[in-house]
């Protein structure tokens, strides 16, 4: 599967990502990069890497209308299936949004819904989160919708807020956790089943809350190498097997 990434500054866990690709733990390749800056290591990573980058602005573009057709035209052209926004701190434009339904997720450092927002980014998270006297804290990989870290939750994992914590060390504990985390869970998301019915309705929601509506299962995973669209019975079979869980 291709996957851009979109990222604003650092890039660190677009490294992540990339790192998590190639040693296979997420069976996807970063197809391109997109940033909204173009002095961000994020786009020299990139490059580093020999992935295709892009300085995309709505001030390059002209407009915010403008914009979103280039990155929805070079979206089309790395044949991009799901969007993953590390640090991207822009809106996406609906037309973004709209086309890549359900398949863009953020990474937030914090439990959402609680420390979201605009402006709950980068230090503003982890300094609210000491004053509000939190005992733990979190990373949260969330869908993206039309609202700043509102779409539904995907996936949390929690981190302790420790007794003499400054922003910048709970920062480093949260960034540390979440490398690995988001890895595992874009694995979990990339990796899982791709399923529809013939009409497009979801067939079920399976382990962690991601859904695979709009999407074929190959079966190839399980042996036979014909990729085919299951029926509901075919479906729950496979994921009481794989999933371990009740659909
Ligand atoms: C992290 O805090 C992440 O949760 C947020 O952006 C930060 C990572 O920045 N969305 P970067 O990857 O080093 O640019």
């Amino acid at each position: 599967m291709n996957i851009a990434v979109f990222a604003s500054h650092g890039g660190s866990d677009l490294q992540a990502i990339i790192d998590g690709c190639k040693n296979n733990q997420i069976n996807a390749r970063v197809s391109v990069v997109i940033s909204n800056n173009g002095n961000s290591m994020a786009l020299q990573r990139a490059e580093a890497e020999g992935i295709p980058a892009y300085h995309l602005s709505a001030n390059k573009s002209g407009n915010e209308e403008a914009l979103a057709t280039e990155i929805l035209d070079i979206l089309a052209k790395y044949n991009v299936e799901m969007i993953f926004l590390a640090g991207y701190m822009r809106m996406l434009h609906i037309s973004v949004l709209e086309k890549y339904n359900n398949r863009i997720f953020n990474i937030h450092p914090a439990l959402l819904p609680k420390f979201g927002g605009k402006g709950m980014h980068g230090m503003n998270v982890h300094t609210a989160v000491i004053k509000a006297k939190e005992s733990e804290t979190g990373v949260t990989i969330h869908r993206v919708n039309a609202e700043y870290d509102s779409g539904e939750i995907v996936a949390q994992t929690t981190v302790p807020v420790l007794k003499n914590d400054t922003p910048e060390i709970l920062a480093a504990r949260v960034l540390d956790r979440e490398y690995e985390f988001l890895v595992e869970v874009i694995g979990d998301i990339v990796n899982g089943y791709k399923v529809s019915d013939k009409n497009g309705t979801l067939l079920c929601t399976n382990i962690k809350g991601i859904d695979r509506s709009g999407y074929h299962i190959p079966i190839s995973q399980y042996g036979d190498g014909i990729e085919t669209i299951l029926t509901k019975e075919q479906y729950q079979a496979n994921c009481y097997k794989v999933g371990g869980e009740e659909c």
